[in-house]
């Protein structure tokens, strides 16, 4: 794995143009978002040498480079997921890349469903926590030393200047701000009522099937993470309703817009730091 990520890191190294410390993870109806920053080129993910390829036709996979509100960026369009099939270790692998690259904060965004009876469809929400109820690890196995810890500190994943940042950067920006713990789930079937009964009682404010992987990896490596989700829609377990792909799609990408101002007045206030 090691000698993989180094021979991916060496090849987008050769192409890339800019000396990127921030990277830009686009979720789920999200991939829009990368249009609204300066591109300077980018790379198809089979031109990378060992990088996992896209099953589903809704995340397209490109590594994408260039400047935004005045910040060099690397973007990844197009996300890997367990219920895929993709072992861990192969969707903490593009989060590696980045690190091989020189990658030191990581903004990430994913479609997650409310669990938070206060929520909305169309919110967004700044994840405070997550919890892992994937039953998977992406550092399971021999501990590679020159990545990380052994046993990485959990105590804080989301970084708190970054989370600081992002509600003042909303309330310059007038964007409406959730905050709340993301629950990690294997997926690909949605939650039965009592399962969201209990990912409720649990403490969770919004369920997903991506993020966690990533995030634990970005952490071993020492990365700081932002992470925003939309809310796509809300489970209500004594009001059941389910949550449609194209509905999620489509709340996803109506709330792109705003999710972009976001990031891009976040990225002001990090190159003003
Ligand atoms: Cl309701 N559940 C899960 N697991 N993932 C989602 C979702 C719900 N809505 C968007 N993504």
């Amino acid at each position: 794995m090691e000698r993989r990520v180094r021979e991916a890191a060496d090849a987008v190294a050769d192409r890339l143009r800019v000396r990127a410390e921030t990277a830009l993870i686009l979720g789920t109806g999200l991939s829009g978002v990368a249009d609204a920053m300066d591109l300077e080129g980018g790379l198809d993910y089979r031109e990378i040498p060992h990088h996992p390829v896209s099953t589903v036709p809704s995340h397209r996979g490109r590594l994408l480079w260039g400047h935004w509100a005045g910040t060099p960026l690397i973007a990844l369009q197009g996300r890997f997921h367990l219920y895929e099939g993709y072992a861990p270790a192969v969707i903490a692998f593009p989060i590696r890349l980045l690190a091989a690259l020189g990658v030191k904060t990581v903004l990430l965004s994913n479609a997650a469903g409310g669990l938070n009876p206060l929520f909305e469809a169309g919110d967004l929400m700044v994840i405070t926590d997550h919890i892992n109820f994937t039953g998977r690890n992406p550092l399971v196995g021999v501990n590679i030393d020159a990545w990380g810890p052994r046993f990485p500190d959990m105590t804080e994943p989301y970084d708190r200047r970054l989370r600081e940042m992002a509600r003042a950067a909303a309330m310059e920006e007038h964007i409406p701000l959730r905050e709340g713990v993301y629950v990690g789930v294997l997926g690909p079937s949605m939650e039965t009522a009592a399962e969201t009964r209990l990912l409720r009682a649990a403490g969770a404010d919004a369920v997903g099937m991506s993020t966690v992987m990533e995030v634990i990896t970005a952490v071993h490596a020492g990365m700081k993470v932002l992470g925003v989700s939309v809310i796509t829609n809300v489970n209500r377990p004594d009001c059941y309703e389910p949550a449609p792909l194209e509905k999620v799609i489509q709340t996803a990408t109506a709330a792109g817009p705003r999710l972009m101002r976001l990031f891009q007045a976040v990225l002001k206030s990090t190159t003003q730091a």
